[in-house]
């Protein structure tokens, strides 16, 4: 799939059971490998970062037994059976970063000089930096070999004695390289304690409080001085717990959490709460400071939108929530003034630069971002544009930015596979929670009644009224006014893309002219019929018409609503007459309206018009197969909107 069409949303609500936490899952595997006993692990993630976690532990010959829904591991008590390897960690950071001390751990005294452990990924993992890892694990004493560019996988380990007891990491590019030292400790320090100093800022500390906690539960306590200095004491061994749930995923909560304080909510999420052991728990305090309105649980949180209705504006240090931290940055769109996230360096180093893309992206919505090196300023828009959002492999982009459809703008997301890496199934569960703004689609051909019969519908449901034919009339009408032929596509074009049109209850301006009779002339008819064979006129209405859906809800009618403009609705109904009823119904109006009018000229007219809109290359007008037809022929006005009312009501969520 290239990319996803996601829809204006109109409101947020439900319960999502979290899938299980890519932290806590990838931490589990390696601990449970690693450790004496048998580990059987429920609830553990499936995806794209955890499948390199499993793959990895089992080339490196640790048994991995699927049982029901839960997986068995047998550990291999502190040294990996199989030291030939060629390891594939794709873009997963914190796999490599856990395994190669890990491994590095267990080649050494491993007796075999052919061992030797081959670690690589996708091309932005080369670019992933581990220089400060692997030096920290070379003051030990190990066997690094870089294969590509010095500092940045892919690289080769080999057997060496390790031997030092005193060990330095730098702490202020990434915390998971604290994390695989730590986690590795045990297998170190068999003999004399392990001490582990961080050099600097330690950034992201919750994720290293996950680890120490998982150590714990395998039996291993780390002894700390401040977050600067980390000792495990000899002779401690990891021990399976035997059974082992994991916590639903923290960060992933963040884009439920968010949606429930940007789309009214409640939205509920299950499986992480007051009791987490995850930093990403935060973020809802951080919603909360935006006034959203937050409620715990021990095992769940729900989010629903400010009492007042509106969002405010936050500055805010995430450091210690880098990345949920993303899924602010887009609530900062639904702010009342700029924000400001802080402390947010290590964003540079993930999936992708992660502050250039955010701002990239923010961008297009309309918002007004500054980039600085650790921090993003977010200026919201006065309205969300439709946009197009790349997503640079990064799965957070992409689940991020869905959240926009709840601001009233399309959105589409390329490349949307890649919420693989933590969350395959986030565009179905969003779904799932979330209720598009509502569109009725008529389509049917000229003087048909559709757009009587559509006004008085939207009256009705209290929704807004779109009537595509008008656009094409105003710009036949502007174009010649302008003197501009009507099959000068280019210049029709860039008319329909500037038309400065508005729809004022019942009247239609053309700037400042109201030109609401004018448009309905026959010459206008024709024309627009004209303009409206021609494909870039129909693209530069495209999103225009789009435009119109938001707040409650829209019924659009026109040639193409159902089939080009919104074919997600499923509410289609195709409304047609008899070419005889039409022609009559127009025949009344024109006389009521004390105009000439000639029954016969006007069957011609139309019978060229149906021909003309049914004919043309570019949506053409029929019947989609999806669509209800509504034949109006003997029907009174009142009897066709009874019948819209009723289709609108019997897809309403
Ligand atoms: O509905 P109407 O008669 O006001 O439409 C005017 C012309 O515009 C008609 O010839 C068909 C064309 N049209 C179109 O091609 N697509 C639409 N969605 C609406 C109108």
């Amino acid at each position: 799939m290239e990319f996803i069409d996601l829809t204006p949303m109109r409101k947020a609500a439900g319960t999502v059971r979290l899938p299980g936490s890519k932290s806590i899952s990838n931490r589990v595997l390696l601990l449970a490998a690693l450790a004496d006993g048998d580990t059987l692990v429920e609830a553990l993630l499936e995806s794209d970062d955890t499948r390199v976690m499993k793959n990895a532990i089992v080339a490196l010959g640790v048994k991995v037994t699927e049982e029901g829904d839960a997986l068995r591991i047998s550990g291999c008590g502190g040294r990996f059976p199989q030291l030939v390897a060629d390891i594939f960690v794709g873009n997963s950071g914190l796999s490599i970063r856990t395994l190669v001390p890990a491994i590095v751990a267990s080649l050494s005294g491993c007796g075999d000089p052919a061992a030797k452990v081959r670690l690589s990924g996708v091309p932005r993992m080369h670019e992933r930096p581990i220089g400060d890892l692997v030096d920290g694990l070379k003051q030990l004493g190990a066997s690094v070999e870089w294969l590509g560019q010095e500092g940045y996988p892919p690289l080769a380990l080999k057997p060496a004695l390790l031997g030092a007891e005193r060990v330095s990491v730098r702490g202020s590019v990434s915390s998971q390289f604290l994390t695989g030292l730590l986690q590795a400790a045990p297998l170190v320090a068999r003999d004399k304690a392990l001490v582990i100093d961080v050099e600097g800022e330690l950034i992201s500390r919750p994720y290293v409080e996950i680890t120490l906690n998982l150590m714990e539960r395998f039996g291993v306590v780390v002894q700390r001085e401040g977050w600067s200095r980390f000792i495990v004491q000899p002779g401690q061994r990891y021990v399976s717990p035997g059974r082992i749930v994991v916590e639903g995923d923290a960060s992933t909560a963040s884009y439920f959490l968010a949606a429930g304080a940007l789309g009214g909510g409640p939205v509920r999420v299950v499986g992480a709460g007051r009791r987490s052991i995850q930093g990403d728990v935060k973020f809802a305090d951080a919603l909360a400071t935006m006034g959203a309105q937050i409620s715990w649980g021990d095992d769940w949180i729900e989010a629903r939108a400010p009492a007042s209705g509106k969002l405010k504006a936050f500055d805010l240090d995430l450091n210690h929530i880098p990345d949920a931290a993303m899924t602010l940055a887009v609530a900062a769109l639904f702010a009342d003034a700029p924000s400001i996230l802080r402390n947010i360096g290590s964003w540079r180093v993930k999936e992708t630069d992660r502050i250039a893309a955010m701002a990239t992206e923010l961008r297009k919505l309309g918002a007004v971002v500054e980039e600085f090196p650790e921090s993003i300023k977010v200026t919201p828009p006065a309205r969300l544009n439709s946009a197009v959002i790349d997503t640079y492999e990064d799965h957070r982009v992409a689940m991020c930015f869905s959240l926009v459809t709840l601001g009233g703008p399309y959105v589409r997301i390329n490349d949307p596979q890649c919420v693989n890496k933590t969350f395959p199934e986030y565009f179905a569960t969003f779904a799932g929670i979330t209720t598009p703004v509502p569109v009725v689609a008529i389509d049917g051909p000229s003087a048909s009644g559709k757009g009587t019969v559509a006004a008085r519908a939207a009256a009705v449901l209290g929704f807004g009224y779109l009537d595509s034919g008008s656009l094409y009339r105003l710009v036949a009408l502007a174009g010649s006014r302008q003197g501009i032929a009507l099959d000068d596509e280019a210049r029709l074009a860039a008319l329909a893309a500037a038309l400065p049109a508005r729809f004022d209850d019942e009247r239609i301006f053309l700037g400042e002219d109201d030109v609401t009779d004018a448009i309905r002339s026959e010459e206008c008819s024709v024309g627009a019929s004209r303009v409206a064979v021609l494909p870039a006129v129909r693209e530069a209405l495209f999103w225009r018409q789009r435009a119109y859906r938001q707040g409650c809800g829209l019924v659009a009618e026109g040639r193409d609503m159902g089939s080009v403009i919104f074919p997600d609705t499923p509410v289609k109904i195709f409304l047609t007459a008899s070419v005889d009823a039409r022609a009559e119904r127009r025949y009344k109006q024109l006389i009521d309206k004390g105009m000439a009018a000639n029954i016969d000229d006007l069957l011609k007219d139309l019978r060229d018009r149906d021909a003309r809109d049914s004919q043309r290359a570019v949506a053409p007008l029929k019947q989609r197969e999806d669509a209800a037809l509504l034949d109006t022929s003997g029907m009174t006005i009142q009897q066709a909107v009874d019948f819209v009312i009723r289709r609108a009501a019997a897809f309403a969520k």
